[in-house]
């Protein structure tokens, strides 16, 4: 199902299997940044279904195959929907996807639609359709969530590929919602020390939205647990999620690597979002540009890289569309003039 070394395949010395599904995931841009000094993008909007997922899902749905199953089920706040739909359908399977009502942005229900997921819809936030799909979903089909290790397993190429860009950077800043992908990175990232090839690690750094911060309390407040959040609420929907599953792994992540968690509000967000569309060209989704909201906002020695998560294509609802009317070509004329 793939050509040799496609996607995150190039790395299978570095994989639990040796080839698989793929759509040439990976091999996302890295771009330096107009906005800071020593400031890199590494834009995973770039992949095939427009975010990182798709790293994890090309791992993933070949393990659910070659285990023999024909049903794949996630619940997701978008993303791993779209992901999980796209690959499923390239691999023969069926996939669920158990969303919260209303609070997903509309490309990612399109996407997975498209690829022709069956969609199902619950009361409620993100944390209950995970709990329903853990509690009740893994007896029917295979659970590609990111508790499911083979998943992160795929995800650390991204850590790959800024080593072969960039060498190892200072720090790495990563948007947290359920919190696999921090540690996924990381993983990749003593992979790689362990192989000699990057001496001194980066500070992992993650960020998540003021209005659904657990994580980056806890660490503030030097607790050992989290407190979750009941309602979480950010204009970032991708991370409007109170109980990350993994948080425990984001703490091993940022604990090991002296990194830290911190949080960014509405506003930083949606101004890291214009501030990168404008500057850089590169179109975030919100909870992408979280992670460049983090790495504005904190005085960082050294270089980082701040990961965009997804594409700014997966939640058209967010931007404010101005558009001029232009009656006759005389005016058409006066306008360009201006
Ligand atoms: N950025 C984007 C664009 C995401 O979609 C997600 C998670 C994250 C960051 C956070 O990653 O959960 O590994 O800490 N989206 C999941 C989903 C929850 O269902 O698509 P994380």
């Amino acid at each position: 199902w793939s050509p040799k070394g496609s996607g995150i395949w190039r790395y299978a010395d570095m994989l639990p299997l040796k080839s698989g599904v793929t759509m040439g995931e990976g091999r996302t841009p890295l771009i330096e940044s107009r906005l800071k000094r020593n400031l890199w993008i590494k834009f995973d909007g770039a992949n095939p279904t427009g975010s990182f997922k798709d790293r994890g899902m090309a791992l993933g749905v070949t393990v659910a195959r070659e285990s023999g199953a024909n049903k794949v089920i996630v619940a997701s706040t978008g993303n791993t929907a779209a992901s999980a739909a796209a690959y499923a359908a390239r691999a023969g399977m069926r996939a669920y996807v158990v969303l919260p009502k209303g609070n997903v942005a509309r490309g990612k229900l399109v996407q997975a639609a498209l690829h022709g997921a069956e969609i199902l819809v619950v009361d409620g936030f993100f944390d209950k359709a995970l709990d329903l799909v853990m509690e009740y979903g893994t007896k029917y089909a295979y659970p590609l969530n990111s508790f499911n290790p083979w998943r992160l397993e795929g995800q650390k190429t991204t850590a790959f590929e800024i080593y072969e860009d960039l060498g190892c950077p200072d720090n790495v800043v990563v948007p947290v919602g359920n919190a696999g992908n921090i540690y996924a990175i990381w993983k990749g990232f003593k992979e790689l020390n362990m192989l000699g090839l990057c001496p001194k690690l980066p500070r992992m750094i993650g960020v998540q939205a003021s209005g659904a911060a657990p994580l980056a309390r806890a660490w503030r407040e030097g607790l050992r647990v989290p407190l979750f959040v009941e309602r979480p609420s950010t204009v970032a929907s991708a991370i409007r999620i109170g109980k990350p599953v993994n948080w425990m792994k984001a703490f091993i992540a940022v604990q090991e690597s002296g990194g830290m968690l911190v949080e960014v509000d509405d506003g930083e967000i949606l101004r890291a979002q214009a501030l990168l569309a404008r500057n850089d060209g590169i179109g975030a989704e919100l909870a992408g540009a979280a992670s460049v909201a983090g790495a504005l906002s904190l005085d960082l020695p050294g270089t980082t890289v701040a990961v965009v998560t997804g594409h700014a294509l997966k939640d058209p609802d967010i931007v404010e569309v101005k558009t001029v009317q232009v009656p006759s070509h005389e005016e058409l004329m006066r306008i360009l003039e201006r």
